[in-house]
């Protein structure tokens, strides 16, 4: 559907949990605790979902915390791929995990899978993830690879912690198949909120005058995306602080615990439970008109921090 300023309302990012295996520094702080007994169940996405196809979303991405805490995550993925609407099923996933269940996760109907790995140092992704375990997430982007899914890999620049890595994760795009994709930090959690945190996709193109502007793989993309002689990936440069996409926004969230955020980077959220479990009649148009007043713009640049942190809301 379209929204007060005639934006199309196609592309949802599902989270299906606030938990997550890592405690990564740019998403939420070391101490942070999860409420598992939020989340929607099956039944209660499937409603969801109802809604949503019939409000003309054609694009899912599943998101969290970490999808794959869900035991239920093929179900999840079967009941959303089996609308015939539903013309592109992706996830977002720290790929703990992943190569064991990757196969059945694709039967299920997952398209696509977009990978966090902020380092390729086992040190510092370690450090950077508060635990991780790099060796899986190379097992998972492999294992997606052979499933001949597409895989786009998320790294999320911090100043002094990974921008030395820089040229590392350029390689791996001009070696693999894959679509890196540079994203400047966000204000989710402590680190975010200073500028000079900050590296903006412009620093990078700087220092990287061998990479060519290529056209996006689809209307209002968010990331630009670049390539090199022999590039078998792309390199793109996601900068939602530093170049707004607002505009241009497609977007409609569903948090861990049920909340419809029409924008991520401003904190209002609508409560979605109680429709869905007492007044289930009224769902579609609270949804709806929800979505109609979708907020023009994100308050990123405002001295703003989210209330909530990254694992929470679902990216
Ligand atoms: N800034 C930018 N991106 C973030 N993500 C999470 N937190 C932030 C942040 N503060 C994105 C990253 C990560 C995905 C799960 O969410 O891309 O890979």
């Amino acid at each position: 559907m379209r929204d007060w300023m005639g934006r199309n309302l196609h592309y949802l990012r599902l989270s299906l949990t606030e938990r997550c295996n890592l405690k990564c520094i740019y998403c939420r702080e070391e101490t942070d605790f999860c409420k598992a007994k939020q989340e929607l169940n099956l039944r209660e996405l499937t409603q969801l979902m109802n809604v949503m196809v019939r409000l003309g979303v054609t694009k899912v991405r599943l998101t969290g915390g970490e999808p794959l805490v869900r035991k239920d995550l093929e179900q999840i993925i079967h009941m959303v791929s089996g609308y015939t609407q539903i013309q592109d099923l992706s996830m977002t996933t720290n790929a703990q995990g992943l190569c064991d269940r990757i196969q059945q996760l694709h039967q299920a109907g997952l398209q696509r899978v977009n990978i966090s790995m902020d380092s390729l140092d086992q040190e510092r992704y370690r450090r950077m993830t508060r635990g991780g375990d790099l060796q899986q997430v190379l097992n998972g982007i492999d294992a997606a690879l052979r499933e001949d899914m597409q895989v786009k890999i998320n790294v999320v620049l911090v100043r002094s912690e990974n921008d030395n890595e820089i040229d590392d994760f350029i390689a791996l795009a001009k070696e693999y198949p894959v679509d890196v994709r540079f994203i400047e930090l966000m204000p989710f959690s402590a680190l975010g909120t200073q500028n000079d945190q900050r590296v903006l996709g412009s620093d990078v193109l700087k220092l990287h005058p061998e990479l060519t502007a290529v056209a996006p793989r689809y209307a209002s993309q968010p990331s630009e995306d670049y390539t090199g002689t022999d590039f078998k990936g792309r390199i793109g440069f996601i900068n939602p602080v530093s170049h707004k996409f607002c505009k241009n926004c497609n977007r409609v969230r569903i948090t861990g615990d049920g909340r419809l955020r029409m924008c991520l980077g401003r904190d209002e959220e609508t409560d979605l439970r109680p429709y869905l479990r007492q007044y289930p009649e009224q769902l579609y148009d609270v949804v709806r008109s929800a979505m109609y007043h979708k907020p023009e713009k994100h308050a990123f640049e405002q001295a703003y921090r989210a209330a909530r942190a990254m694992n929470q809301i679902g990216g």
